[in-house]
């Protein structure tokens, strides 16, 4: 506006110091600095208006990632994975007896740190829907009778039988016995398996026994 104004004072000065310009010829320069000047208005409010929409998608945009964020920060808290898989590393393990934890030595997948190699129990880091598989090898060994050698083991939850397992090696071959369950287990629960009407047996590794869990939905309470 500014700008305009100071044109207009420049011709009317200019105008005034020529006596020869004719008042026709200001009122059209007028006119002409009139309309320029509503032009300029109209542009400028459209691109106030556009400046506007920017600031809006903007806006949108920032939400989105918001919500992004904080819904990758509940996944990464409450539903992150849990998952482990264990196996038995060596080729027999002998004198296993009744209520023995067994021992799943090696860990091969432990997401969410909730599996002890040691201990052989895993701990849930949070309460939700979990699955377990147990898979075993029994291998008869030097304890066999005449039928070969019985394993039986149960996955038990805290004080909770949720599955068994059974496998029945002869005295030439090995066998292998296999369960999966599926339990709603609190944060801080344990799950493992121990052997149960066991002879003193032999109990196969080689990677043919393991344990795995995971959580399928975690759950608030
Ligand atoms: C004024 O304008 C007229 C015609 O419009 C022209 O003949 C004359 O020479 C001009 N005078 C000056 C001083 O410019
Ligand atoms: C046993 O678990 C610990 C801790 O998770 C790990 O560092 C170690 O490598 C595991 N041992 C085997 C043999 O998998």
């Amino acid at each position: 506006m500014a700008v305009f104004l100071c044109l207009f004072f420049a011709i009317i000065h200019g105008a005034l110091s020529e006596e020869n310009v004719s008042m026709d010829s200001i009122t059209k320069r007028l006119e002409y600095l009139e309309n320029k000047v509503m032009e300029q208005e109209k542009e400028n409010s459209y691109l106030r208006s556009e400046v506007t929409k920017c600031q809006m998608n903007n806006d949108n945009t920032r939400n989105l990632v918001d919500t992004q964020l904080s819904k990758r920060f509940i996944m990464d808290t409450q539903e992150g994975v849990i998952a482990f898989t264990a196996a038995i590393s060596p080729k027999v393990v002998d004198h296993v007896k009744d209520n023995d934890i067994i021992k799943f030595d090696t860990t091969i997948t432990d997401v969410g740190g909730g599996y002890n190699n040691i201990t052989g129990v895993f701990v849930a880091p949070l309460s939700g829907i979990y699955s377990f598989s147990c898979s075993l090898l029994d291998h008869s060994g030097i304890h066999q009778g005449p039928d070969g050698a019985m394993i039986h083991a149960e996955i038990i939850h805290n004080q909770r039988l949720l599955g068994r397992i059974f496998a029945h090696a002869s005295t030439t071959y090995r066998d292998q016995g296999a369960q999966t369950v599926v339990a709603v287990v609190k944060q801080g629960d344990q799950v493992f398996v121990r052997s149960v009407d066991n002879q003193d047996l032999g109990l196969g590794g080689e990677f043919y026994s393991t344990f795995t869990g995971h959580l399928l939905q975690f759950l608030d309470k």
